[in-house]
């Protein structure tokens, strides 16, 4: 299975590829958290990215597809993979399709997460992350068991720099130009399932699958 899941920031693209991970026991490629990996290593990568994102702008499409192009080759992407926040862009979009059909591997279905803008902002708020693991969190909606420690790796939780209202506004202004535009490019192929994404995290789980075809 190949999938793809598109969505503004902080729709729930990250919650639900946990999931589906699991589901179908395939990778997750989230190129957003594999620069922060990079930032957290102090890598040159890491440097020329975190430029960008701490002003909620998106990295440059070259830096992205490299990173992309590697990734995807690896070997445990043999039985498929999940893409969560690549592509973002038109050229990132043309970029995967040449690669995928490269590969012979085409993209099996589109998922797209759909939240409105007002909800997003609240969301983002309540986030908090682990910068070891990169285990999410939300004080509502999903709270860890003890507060401000990961659940999965013990390290104190963090709020992400690019959370803030005022980064959340320009992501979504650039979501709104630079990847909205993607749903049209997967719907001319035939493979978007619209996802609604307002809910509970359950609610908005059993929405994906639904729409998957999966019990
Ligand atoms: P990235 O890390 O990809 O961020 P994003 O797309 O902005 O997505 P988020 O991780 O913020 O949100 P999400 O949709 O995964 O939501 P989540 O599940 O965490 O990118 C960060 C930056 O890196 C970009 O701005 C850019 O600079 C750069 N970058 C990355 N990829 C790039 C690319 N391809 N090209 C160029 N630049 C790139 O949920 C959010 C919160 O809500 C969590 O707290 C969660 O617990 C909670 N939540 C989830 N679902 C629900 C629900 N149903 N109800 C209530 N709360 C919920």
């Amino acid at each position: 299975m190949r999938l793809i899941l598109l969505g503004a920031p902080g729709a729930g693209k990250g919650t639900q590829a946990e999931m589906l991970t699991k589901l179908y026991d395939i990778p997750c490629i989230s190129t957003g958290n594999i620069f922060r990996e990079h930032i957290s290593n102090n890598t040159d990568l890491g440097k020329q990215a975190k430029a960008y994102m701490d002003q909620g702008q998106l990295v440059p499409d070259s830096l992205v597809i490299e990173l992309v192009k590697s990734r995807i080759t690896q070997d445990d992407c043999k039985n498929g993979m999940i893409f969560d926040g690549f592509p973002r862009t038109i050229p990132q979009a043309e970029a995967l399709d040449a690669m995928l059909a490269d590969l012979n591997i085409p993209i099996d279905y589109v998922v797209n997460v759909e939240v409105p803008d007002e909800l997003i902002v609240d969301r983002m708020a309540g986030r908090t992350v682990c910068p070891s693991c990169g285990a999410s969190y939300h004080k509502i909606s999903k709270k860890e068991d003890i507060a401000g420690i990961c659940n999965a790796c013990s390290t104190n939780l963090v709020q992400r720099e690019d959370d803030k209202e005022e980064t959340v506004k320009k992501r979504l202004e650039i979501y709104h130009a630079q990847t909205e535009p993607l749903i049209a490019h997967y719907k001319a192929q035939g493979k978007v399932l619209d996802v609604h994404g307002v809910g509970t995290v359950e609610e908005v789980r059993a929405a994906v699958k639904k729409a998957l075809g999966v019990n």
